[in-house]
């Protein structure tokens, strides 16, 4: 794992340093870490924030997605909403899951009810965000997954469009995300500090 952009901004003199992170790769081994890492940002999410993913078929955006929504607390089974293209979730807040797979051209992006208010609200999650991602309102975190092996993916984590509170929140992953990689040879998959949120 490594921070790509790291920018640490001093507040003045003698004040400490605060990390912000505009960008950032995390190294999934597995699908239940994938599912910690969702999770983990689920506690910590105000409730208005928008996730753009994007990456191949299996590439695992709908694992983070499970994970995010169980850290919302949504006690439903969550699924790619392919056929569908949206679903909602009652958890702490609201989750709404879009899957632009079957969205061809800006008609249908037109006609799906993406960005009316009355369709969407709380936290926004995109699979297949790639296919229209100037139509997502900044700023967004935009997770880009790929496919490193078997059991192994690659997450590319960046904000897109200004936001301290995102970029904060990447430096805070950061840093959790080395504490679970210092437990130990078996950690995290085996590490019961993935479990316990937040
Ligand atoms: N490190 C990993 N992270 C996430 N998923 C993994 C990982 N290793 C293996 N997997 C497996 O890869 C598959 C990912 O499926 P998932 O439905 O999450 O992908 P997806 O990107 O949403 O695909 P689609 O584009 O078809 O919706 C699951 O079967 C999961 O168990
Ligand atoms: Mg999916």
């Amino acid at each position: 794992m490594s921070i790509a952009h790291p920018a640490a901004v001093r507040k003045g003199p003698r004040r400490s340093v605060r990390r912000t992170a505009h960008s950032l790769v995390l190294d999934s081994k597995c699908a239940r870490e994938t599912r910690a890492l969702g999770r983990w940002l689920g506690c910590r999410l105000e409730g208005n924030e928008t996730l753009a993913l994007t990456g191949p078929l299996g590439s695992g955006k709908t694992c983070l997605v499970q994970g995010l929504a169980s850290g919302l607390g949504v006690r439903e089974p969550v699924n790619s909403p392919s056929f569908v293209l949206m679903k909602r979730y009652q958890g702490r807040t609201i989750l709404t899951h879009w899957d632009w797979y079957r969205l061809n051209d800006q008609a249908d992006l037109d006609s799906c009810g993406f960005g009316d208010p009355q369709v969407e609200s709380g936290i926004v999650v995109i699979e297949w965000a790639e296919r229209f991602l100037d139509a997502i309102e900044r700023p967004f975190l935009w997770i880009q997954m790929e496919i490193t092996g078997r059991r192994s993916r690659r997450l590319l984590w960046r904000t897109v469009g200004r936001s301290a509170r995102l970029y904060k929140l990447l430096a805070q992953m950061n840093a959790w995300w080395k504490t679970i990689r210092q437990l130990g040879p078996a950690a995290p998959s085996d590490c019961p500090a993935l479990e316990r949120q937040p």
